[in-house]
């Protein structure tokens, strides 16, 4: 697809599909098509590969006859590189289990070799839609399971979903049809309600997506599929993020103040029955004396405060770009005076001038540092952004502040040079 048309099909989408309505594109020319097949099964051994050096499943589920399998007999059907394609898999294990269903939810984790696609794909997305407050997850089912394991459901994610392997078919309904229809709800014979569904049939090379309050289950045959999807979780409110950026400001404004354990009267003094806190008619006629000085310490905060928190909240968001987690880092050695360090191309470190303190914040997939202000760290930081390889020393040799260095190593540590 060409940059125009690409921004005409989210225009659309926008409009039309998102949380609103299902889609199915065939063929679609989307970045996420150059992901092909054996990438995905590549993804899917390493990340077992980790899991088998951890001794942990974590992330896999198993389901045989649509059972969930325990966790510690699950590593031994996970996918090795032996099995060679997902086909090759498949046949080990259809030697074991007639209905099996395998489900991967971390292939963000070692998804390193396919992430100019990824993001290119969440880049276009969120300019359109937003950023999600909660996160994208990249998932794959695979199997020759007849149904979804747990029957019809609703996630809290929006699902955009790529076979690689055999034909998929997802069963929908409307979050409507179901409050009339509570039967549906972990459903696995709905015969009576398939009149009111729709149907999706995707083939490799295709895409489909459903807003997160659609019903659905997969169905099949029993013939062997293998598909991968990006799921948009769009369950975490703006209420809730403002309610976690201002944590730390009013535990901060508060302080011990916001440790008390009782409240009515300031810590040891006598009650005053005068002030009594109702009057004999039951109102509530003021707040008690803890209450009212909290708010005046709620009062003293400043616009740039509020600012600051919500700044913080931002760039923690906005420089993990929208995604659950990371491939994870090989430790890097000790940084140094002469280091040479380099961001690669689609890694950014975000930074931001402080408004109510003399400090600027920086950002990298999540981790946010306060630093003292300093020139020579911004110019290394704009430097790295624009991709120049750099010496430390040639930007911290002169700096007076300690503390750049380890925040370099903060930032190394992230997995922010290449
Ligand atoms: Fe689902």
């Amino acid at each position: 697809m060409n940059p125009s048309s690409q921004q005409n099909f989210w225009k659309k989408f926008t409009k039309t599909n998102w949380e609103k309505a299902p889609l199915l594109l065939q063929d679609s020319a989307s970045a996420l098509q150059e992901i092909k097949e054996d990438q995905i099964f590549s993804m899917l051994v390493e990340y077992s590969n980790q899991c088998r050096k951890l001794k942990s499943p974590q992330g896999f589920k198993l389901f045989v006859e649509g059972q969930l399998q325990y966790a510690e007999d699950l590593l031994q059907f996970l996918p090795v590189k032996k099995d060679k394609s997902f086909l090759g898999y498949h046949t080990r294990m259809e030697k074991y289990f007639s209905d099996y269903c395998l489900v991967c939810d971390e292939l963000l984790q070692v998804s390193q070799e396919n992430r100019k696609p990824l993001q290119q794909f969440t880049e276009n997305l969120f300019s359109h839609v937003g950023f999600p407050n909660r996160f994208v997850e990249m998932g794959l089912y695979l199997g020759n399971y007849k149904k979804t394991p747990f029957g019809v459901h609703v996630d809290g994610c929006g699902v955009f979903s790529f076979p690689v392997v055999g034909k998929k078919t997802f069963r929908l309904w409307t979050p409507k049809f179901v409050e009339k229809n509570p039967a549906l709800n972990r459903a696995h014979n709905y015969s009576k309600f398939k009149k009111h569904s729709q149907v999706l049939e995707a083939r490799p090379g295709d895409m489909t997506y459903w807003p997160s309050s659609a019903w659905h289950i997969a169905e099949s045959d029993g013939s062997f599929s293998a598909t991968w999807s990006l799921g948009i979780w769009v369950d975490r409110s703006h209420f809730d993020v403002i309610l976690e950026a201002l944590g730390p400001l009013l535990q901060k404004t508060l302080g011990l103040h916001g440790e008390t354990k009782v409240t009515g009267q300031k810590n040891g003094q006598k009650s005053d029955k005068k002030k009594s806190l109702h009057s004999r008619d039951g109102q509530v006629v003021d707040l008690p004396q803890n209450f009212q000085e909290t708010i005046l310490k709620i009062e003293s905060l400043s616009k740039n405060q509020l600012y600051d928190a919500f700044l913080k909240s931002w760039l923690e968001l906005s420089s993990k770009q929208g995604f659950k987690t990371f491939p994870r880092q090989t430790p890097r050695n000790k940084i140094s005076l002469d280091s040479v360090i380099q961001t690669s191309s689609l890694k950014s470190i975000l930074w931001s001038k402080n408004k109510s303190k003399n400090r600027i914040s920086c950002a990298f997939q999540g981790t946010v540092l306060e630093l003292p202000p300093s020139h020579e760290m911004l110019r290394l930081i704009k430097d790295l952004n624009l991709g120049k390889k750099c010496r430390i020393s040639d930007y911290l040799g002169l700096s007076k502040n300690k503390k750049d260095l380890a925040s370099i190593q903060i930032l190394a540590d992230a997995g922010a040079f290449s």
